[in-house]
């Protein structure tokens, strides 16, 4: 469900209605996506299998962002430094098939300064750019607020808070488990997956 913790965050009425936390918070650069919820389109990602759209991320995979009909692979300079949170799809870069066929490869992109970054972070990002799967593992809702002088990206279902600067790592909030993140690299400019999730999504 999509239910809030009590005096943090009203819940939303009702699933379809999105997931949206309503208090204000100063920093937070939010996205007009709406928190969809899991339940809402499970039965699409189970019909999506087998097709090459639904595929997880491949290595080598370009990057396209959502709603881009030119399908115009994702460059550094596309995910501006410290500021905003691009959602994106993987694309093989030589059928240009947009893994668009699972909400399991929405993903979330940001950027920091590479300095801030430690561990597998560090070696996850190109560029300064992270990837991370956009299902909140708490009970799949969309991530879709980034806060980025804090390096947080929350779920607004349930007011989880995840650390990527530290692999996705919870904050805060009732997730049990990472966002997961996708390794990274880049060809020239062009951002490209490294490697596919190296945890399940689900
Ligand atoms: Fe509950 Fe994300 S679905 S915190």
């Amino acid at each position: 469900t999509c239910g809030g913790r009590a005096g943090r965050h009203p819940p939303s009425p009702t699933p379809s209605s999105g997931c949206s936390r309503t208090t204000p918070r100063r920093s937070i650069l939010r996205m007009s996506l709406g928190g969809l919820c899991w339940a809402a389109l499970f039965p699409a990602v189970v019909l999506g299998q087998g097709d090459p759209a639904s595929l997880p991320p491949q290595e080598d995979d370009v990057l396209v962002k959502l709603g881009d009909s030119a399908s115009k692979p994702l460059t550094l300079g596309d995910v501006p430094g410290n500021a905003e949170l691009v959602a994106a799809w993987p694309m093989a870069p030589a059928s240009k098939v947009v893994r668009s066929g699972n909400r399991l490869n929405e993903l979330r992109l940001v950027r920091l300064d590479p300095t801030l970054l430690g561990g597998a972070s560090a070696s996850d990002a190109a560029g300064g750019v992270l990837a991370y799967s956009a299902l909140c593992p708490h009970a799949g809702c969309n991530v879709t607020t980034w806060i980025p002088d804090k390096g947080i990206l929350s779920c607004d279902c349930h007011a989880t808070d995840f650390d990527a600067r530290a692999s996705g790592s919870v904050i805060a909030g009732p997730a049990a488990r990472p966002l997961p993140p996708l390794p990274l690299k880049l060809s020239g400019d062009v951002l490209v997956v490294a490697k596919s999730f190296a945890t399940s999504i689900r």
